[in-house]
């Protein structure tokens, strides 16, 4: 399935890249119990599962937020496994027109599960064919125009629909209202983050040391898509400059080759938080304005970028825009304006 473009060159973007979905999918845990982390959202799911499997039911609706390459679709893949349904795979900017959703809606079975990814980029007009949908099984098709034109109801069979957003307050309250459950995936922390790194290099055949795996997990930034594909990257410089085996030295030495810096952070990053910094003396200052001064997608760093400076706290999220903290300042090794006394301040401007 596509999901928006990214560039490529790119290495810490959660943003699938051509190139990562073949890896993707032979990395992805097919069952829960090979899933890695999420630990509520997990213990949640399973008692869900198992009771719809008791009543004999399909599952309720699900959403599924957070930011991107956290495994939202591994997720809703997983679920159907569980449920031993069939699951079909779709996308908010790929259903254009009402036809195009009543269209899938009617090629489906008992109990199946719909997915549709960016489900905050569906139209409104998609949408209104899925509320009767998502509530009572059933879409109303509209026969002829004009006087003559009249509604007639087409009842599916019960299904689950899987929603997955980066966005969750772009998602229309009504839509938002007819999930029966809402799913939040968080950063993994570093422990989750180098557990998939020595999954994922068992699976394709990547000799590891233990510290050269804490290093890639590191800058991964929670992110198990960002860990798989420094994985395969620093891979490639261990076998081109090394002997093969990731030790710490080697992981050291590619990643810095690749620009990602010891938390992940590479120069689009470092270019946000100068430009915050220095052009705009620590903000608050608007993301379209950053993007423009640096020339890039306000998108990119609304997906990429922002949520994991958030989660750093190295940037504020303010009213007025955002606003770079005295980490982010350390960060850059730059002295911060409010931890200097007026003497200070006079000898470094
Ligand atoms: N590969 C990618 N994400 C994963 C996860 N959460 N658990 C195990 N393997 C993964």
């Amino acid at each position: 399935m596509k999901e928006k473009p990214d560039k490529p060159e790119r290495v810490v973007s959660g943003i699938i890249a051509e190139e990562d979905s073949t890896l993707d999918n032979s990395l992805r845990p097919r069952r829960l119990e090979q899933y890695i982390g999420q630990e509520k959202v997990k213990t949640n799911l399973k008692i869900a599962i198992q009771a719809a499997q008791k009543r004999g039911e399909a599952l309720d609706h699900i959403i599924l937020y957070g930011p991107a390459g956290l495994g939202k679709t591994t997720l809703a893949l997983i679920i159907a496994a569980e449920m031993g349904v069939n699951i079909k795979n779709t996308s908010g900017p790929a259903i254009e027109r009402p036809g195009d959703i009543a269209a899938v809606l009617t090629n489906l079975k008992k109990d199946d599960v719909l997915f549709i990814d960016e489900i905050h980029r569906l139209s409104r007009t998609v949408e209104e064919v899925l509320y009767p949908a998502m509530e009572d099984f059933a879409i109303d098709i509209m026969i002829g125009k004009g006087p003559g034109a009249r509604s007639l109801r087409l009842n599916l069979p019960p299904f689950t629909l899987i929603g997955a957003t980066t966005r969750f307050a772009m998602v229309s309250s009504p839509m938002r209202d007819r999930f029966g459950v809402i799913y939040r995936l968080d950063f993994y922390n570093e422990k989750d983050v180098a557990d998939i790194i020595i999954r994922s290099a068992g699976i394709l055949g990547i000799p590891t040391e233990q510290a050269g795996v804490k290093e890639i997990a590191r800058r991964a930034r929670g992110t198990p898509r960002v860990a798989n594909r420094l994985l395969k990257r620093v891979r490639d410089y261990a076998q081109i400059k090394a002997k093969g085996v990731i030790t710490e030295k080697v992981a050291k030495e590619a990643l810095t080759s690749l620009e990602v810096d010891e938390i992940g952070l590479d120069e689009i990053d470092h270019k946000v938080l100068r430009t915050v910094i220095q052009k705009f003396d620590g903000g608050p200052v608007g993301l379209e304005t950053i993007a423009a001064s640096i020339s890039e997608e306000a998108d990119t760093i609304m997906d990429v970028c922002e949520p994991y400076l958030l989660q750093l706290g190295f940037l504020d999220r303010t009213p007025r825009g955002r606003v770079a903290t005295r980490l982010a300042f350390q960060h850059l090794g730059l002295p911060y304006p409010k931890d200097q006394t007026p003497q200070a301040k006079l000898w470094t401007e």
